[in-house]
């Protein structure tokens, strides 16, 4: 079960995943896109994320549009907005954690039958508020200190043990999961 407001906890036995690209400097974004271009990195988050939900803000959801014109494929994409937001047949929109959560829990079970995670895959509005209930963050580390404007929040690295580490060329596929309390 994950809770993210006691007063309504959403049932699921799926793990939460974070999963994020950080430069040395804590910028994951700029201009709406990531200031570098790391194909192993794409393929890293392609071959783990695939066949699951994903719940993103908005705005990381309209820089992916705009790259590729539809939404990640093989995914659903559960988007967090305020809008009244058009979204095609893999997409849908949520108001609120919860909501987004709802929804993930649903596409899991209905389209993705191996689903045994959701992930939460940003912006920086989007980790903060989930951070706490993330059981699972999955990190590529870029050793590299772009300008930005937007940087992944604060968090409690004494909650979570650092359980594998892959270290590449200028950059580490970092994984850490949170500490049974
Ligand atoms: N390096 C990485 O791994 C990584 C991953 C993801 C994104 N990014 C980068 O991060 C940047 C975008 O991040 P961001 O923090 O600016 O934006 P964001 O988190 O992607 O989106 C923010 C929007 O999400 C909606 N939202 C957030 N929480 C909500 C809630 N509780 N209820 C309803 N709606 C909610 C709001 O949309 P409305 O305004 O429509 O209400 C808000 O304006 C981009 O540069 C992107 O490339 C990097």
């Amino acid at each position: 079960m994950t809770a993210i407001d006691d007063s309504a906890p959403v049932e699921t036995d799926r793990e939460l995943v974070g999963i994020v690209a950080v430069a040395d400097n804590g910028v994951i974004g700029k201009d709406g896109d990531m200031p570098w271009h790391i194909p192993a990195d794409l393929k890293h988050f392609k071959e783990t994320t695939m066949d699951h939900p994903i719940i993103m803000g908005r705005v990381t959801y309209e820089g992916i549009l705009e790259a590729l014109g539809e939404p990640l494929p093989g995914r659903t994409t559960v988007v967090l907005t305020s809008r009244d937001l058009e979204t095609p047949e893999n997409a849908v929109t949520a108001r609120s954690l919860e909501e987004a959560l709802e929804a993930a829990e649903t596409a899991a079970r209905e389209r993705h039958d191996a689903a045994d995670r959701i992930f939460v895959a940003g912006g920086a509005t989007v980790y903060e508020q989930f951070l706490s209930a993330l059981d699972r963050l999955i990190v590529t580390e870029v050793h590299e200190e772009p300008d930005g404007d937007t940087y992944f929040p604060d968090w409690d690295r004494a909650s979570f043990d650092d359980v594998s580490r892959d270290d590449r060329d200028g950059f580490a596929f970092v994984e850490y999961v949170r500490r049974s309390s």
